[in-house]
């Protein structure tokens, strides 16, 4: 196999959820490749399939049916154990809810998903204060995430998904809880990790002004690519 600049390529994926009886096709054939480095953000109605994507895409749940190759290397094969390890090492995750542990410290937020890895407590430590500063919450390290504003939170939770330094940050309408100037903040967060560390950032959102950062925009329907657009900058 080739190497070569994508660092997620799709080919007609599909993702059938099976309940009792009923059958829905939440994705219908997803054909996509992403170039390393990219920003693209993905929107669609409610029900339209971006969570759905984003789970196959983060390797939090197989395709029905189609190939996924992230960085080259054929995923939707893999088995469960092998995807977690992919996802621990390659992907950080950010979601609406910030998912962070209250009365915890940023710090210690930070740096849980290395908690159970090989990196020594040390590294760790410095690993995660880097990553606060590189959202811009130096000084922030002791305090407890409830005491934490909702743009501070998402912050704390883009850093923890920095922690393992992975290729790709997926983000479920991370601004959704946001108000606008918070949104447009995060946004900017997500734009200096894109530039300076040419990280590959993917987002779902229902906010317009969120896609305004993204290089490229996919406009899902019923399960199905309906078209994208490439921003103009
Ligand atoms: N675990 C599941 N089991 C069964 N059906 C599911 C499951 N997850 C999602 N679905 C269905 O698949 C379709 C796509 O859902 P998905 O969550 O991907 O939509 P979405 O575009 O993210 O919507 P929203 O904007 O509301 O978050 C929906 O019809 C949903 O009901
Ligand atoms: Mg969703």
């Amino acid at each position: 196999m080739s190497e070569n600049n994508n660092i997620i390529k799709l080919e007609n994926i599909t993702k059938t959820y099976v309940m009792g009886e009923n059958k829905l096709d939440a994705l219908k054939g997803i054909s996509y490749t992403i170039k390393r480095g990219a920003m693209i953000a993905i929107m669609g109605p409610s029900g339209s399939g971006k969570s759905t994507l984003m789970n196959v895409i983060g390797c939090l749940d197989k395709p029905t049916s189609g190939t996924y190759y992230l960085e080259n290397e054929l995923v939707s094969k893999l088995d469960k154990n092998r995807l977690a390890g992919i996802r621990n090492k390659r992907i950080g995750f950010v979601f609406q809810n910030f998912n962070l542990l209250a009365r915890t410290s940023a710090l210690e937020n930070v740096e849980l998903p290395l908690v159970y890895s090989n990196v020594s407590a040390k590294e760790t430590r410095e690993r995660a204060q880097k990553a606060l500063q590189q959202v811009g919450l130096k000084g922030r390290e002791d305090h407890k995430t409830n005491q934490l504003s909702g743009g501070e939170k998402q912050r704390v939770a883009i850093a923890r998904a920095l922690v393992n330094h992975p290729s790709l940050i997926l983000a479920d309408e991370p601004t959704g809880n946001l108000d606008t100037k918070t949104g447009i903040d995060i946004m900017e967060v997500f734009k200096s990790l894109h530039e300076k560390s040419g990280i590959t950032v993917v987002l779902v959102t229902h906010d317009p002004e969120v896609t305004v950062y993204a290089e490229k925009v996919i406009h899902l329907r019923d399960g199905l690519i309906e078209n994208e657009k490439r921003r103009e900058t």
